[in-house]
């Protein structure tokens, strides 16, 4: 497996990065994950505009302009011998003896690999997931895609632990975002989702959603929603680059709506795959 490390692209048993890494002494860096389907990065553009976001939002320097990732990225993709990826890049503030500021005049680590992206079928989308609900205890600033995930990383083990793939976070009497996904309602024939704000990392997949939607006649609206909304959803939907359009069928183990992949997300997931396919035949 080639992987991407500071300038050279190398087996990942070559990658080495120094234990004062500074994304590895205080998870000081952000990262992306670009969905790559029969070796076409999905919507690349727009992950690397939220890399940027996520950069500036640390006050980082971007290491290389956008041609030169989509150059790197392109060769990293090439290099794996399987079509559907996920590309993983991140870049942290480098190298320096351990002080909480910035240091002076250190190189950034940006280091890339590519997983096989194994998207869920269409048994498992209609079949649907369980997910659990928990306090949000994160940052307010969890609009950078920042590699310390800690309260993230703690939110899906407790899903994983009642036996479910997702953990949506609650955060005064509203939900905001699941532990690694966003996440939608439907009610009475309406699409709803918090609006981008610091407290949620807006998903591309999130966007996609949303234009597909606005493309498609799907009335749409954006606004924050409470836990009883939540609870009393006809549908519930968790998305991201590596789950896509997924059912959550039950909730704290009460289920939602009628059990089972509703009618909404049926269409949404269609519409997707649809784009997905216009995309890969560009
Ligand atoms: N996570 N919110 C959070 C907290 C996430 O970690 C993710 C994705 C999303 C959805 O974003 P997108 O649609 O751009 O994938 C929302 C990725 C998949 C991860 O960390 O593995």
């Amino acid at each position: 497996m080639a992987v991407y490390l500071d300038g050279r692209f190398m087996p990942l048993a070559d990658a080495r990065v120094s234990v004062l890494d500074r994304g590895f002494v205080f998870g000081d860096g952000v990262y992306e994950l670009v969905p790559v389907y029969s070796r076409k990065p999905f919507r690349l553009e727009e992950h690397l505009r939220r890399l940027q976001h996520s950069l500036d939002g640390i006050r980082l320097a971007n290491p290389h302009g956008v041609a030169v990732w989509r150059e790197l990225i392109e060769q990293l993709i090439a290099q794996q011998d399987f079509d559907d990826q996920s590309v993983y890049l991140q870049i942290t503030r480098g190298v320096a003896p351990r002080d909480h500021a910035f240091p002076a005049g250190v190189a950034p680590t940006v280091f890339m690999f590519a997983q096989p992206l194994v998207s869920a079928t269409a048994e498992q989308k209609s079949a649907g997931v369980c997910a659990i609900t928990a306090p949000d205890i994160r940052w307010g600033r969890c609009d950078i895609k920042a590699i310390s995930l800690l309260a993230n990383v703690l939110a899906r083990q407790q899903a994983v632990e009642a036996g479910c793939a997702e953990t949506v976070m609650l955060r005064d009497g509203f939900f905001s975002e699941g532990a690694a996904s966003n996440i939608f309602v439907v009610k009475d024939g309406v699409l709803r989702a918090p609006p981008p704000s610091r407290l949620i990392l807006t998903g591309i997949t999130y966007d996609v959603v949303l234009e597909l939607a606005a493309a498609h006649g799907i009335p749409a609206e954006l606004r924050a929603i409470s836990e009883a909304e939540l609870r009393d959803a006809d549908e519930l939907w968790m998305t991201s680059s590596t789950k896509e359009i997924m059912p959550i069928v039950s909730l704290d183990g009460a289920p939602i709506g009628d059990g089972k992949q509703g009618p909404m997300a049926r269409q949404m997931d269609a519409l997707y795959q649809q784009f997905k396919q216009q995309v890969m035949r560009a």
